[in-house]
């Protein structure tokens, strides 16, 4: 009988150091104390024994389970603790690999535009307002001395929400605004997007501009040339110089277009300014009497200048973009070069 309780401990013993898992030892356990164990089946073959050797079997059957339970524990706390280490390899985190790369975004090269403009006017004193982009035909052409079949219109093909409604296509609407609100002295720059029904390489169906709009008295068009000289000197250098050429807005009189010397060839001529040595930038002139009165401001007493500019035509200037659809093709590529 010893031998054969001797054979089932060695037995035990290589099969719980032979365990890899804390659930390989539990089967183990089962094979030896489950309900069907080896050292369970031994304690039922105690009705076999003769009576008087029972004692002395029993303490036998029991050192050998308390043997195998010492065993089995020992074993567990090892592969618990492998099983620990194991956990903490597979968890590890290398903390020296490269982090994940977080994109930053940049202003868009029209707004840091818009931002060189508005800063270079704020320097001289204009105050920033900003009218609906959807607009009365009123304030839009009416005001702005273009009647209905005004040949004008044509010239700023037009988006109608009805008939008296339209998404404004100049920001030069908004001055009527501030021209009917505020007695003068007027100073004010306006940016923002105006719309027209046209749409290539060089014209957007939305595009962005800004107007100024300065009534005092004694103004002339001598104010609005040296205004003019300066914003270009501050957006295109100091050697920038400008030149007014006749032209006709039905809200100016007289209307000038004014041109920016070529910043490419400095005036000898080149491919950017069409051999010419200047480059066209926007159109401005003397408020028209007309507008003002319309206003309710004495033509007598006050005059004014205004002019309006394309922010998408100084940006395609100063940045020699060669399409202005690239600035609304919301391509990553194009626009992370102006950061
Ligand atoms: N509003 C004109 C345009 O969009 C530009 C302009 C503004 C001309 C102010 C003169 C004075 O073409």
């Amino acid at each position: 009988m010893n031998e054969k309780l001797n054979l089932i401990l060695s037995n035990a013993k290589s099969d719980i150091a032979a365990a890899t898992s804390v659930k390989e030892l539990n089967d183990v356990k089962v094979k030896y104390q489950g309900k069907n164990g080896e050292v369970t089946k031994l304690m039922q073959g105690m009705r076999d024994i003769p009576k008087e050797d029972r004692p002395a079997f029993g303490k036998l059957v029991n050192d050998l389970r308390t043997a195998i339970d010492e065993c089995y524990d020992a074993r567990e706390v090892e592969l618990k603790d492998l099983e620990l280490q194991q956990t903490f390899l597979n968890e590890a985190v290398d903390v020296t690999l490269p982090s994940k790369k977080r994109e930053v975004g940049s202003l868009h090269p029209l707004t840091l535009v818009k931002n060189e403009l508005i800063d270079a006017f704020i320097g001289m004193g204009f105050e920033i307002f900003e009218g609906p982009e959807i607009e009365e035909d009123y304030y839009n052409f009416k005001m702005l001395n273009i009647p209905e079949d005004h040949p004008a219109r044509d010239m700023q093909d037009t988006f109608y929400v009805n008939e008296n409604i339209l998404l404004r296509t100049q920001t030069s609407a908004g001055q009527v605004r501030v021209m009917l609100d505020k007695k003068p002295p007027i100073k004010i720059l306006s940016p923002g997007k105006v719309y027209r029904s046209d749409d290539d390489a060089s014209h957007s169906p939305m595009f962005h501009q800004m107007e100024g709009l300065v009534v005092d008295k004694n103004i002339t068009l001598c104010d609005l040339k040296g205004t003019l000289d300066e914003f270009c000197k501050i957006m295109f250098g100091k050697d920038a110089k400008t030149r007014l050429r006749p032209s006709y807005f039905p809200f100016t009189e007289p209307s000038v277009e004014v041109d920016v010397s070529c910043s490419e060839c400095h005036g000898k001529g080149c491919k950017l300014c069409k051999g010419t040595g200047w480059i066209e930038i926007l159109g401005a002139g003397i408020v028209n009497k007309k507008v003002l009165e319309g206003c309710g401001i004495d033509s007598e007493v006050y005059s004014g200048y205004a002019f309006g500019m394309g922010i998408e035509r100084i940006a395609i200037l100063k940045y020699k973009i060669p399409d202005i659809r690239l600035f609304f093709e919301n391509d990553v590529r194009f626009l992370k070069q102006f950061k």
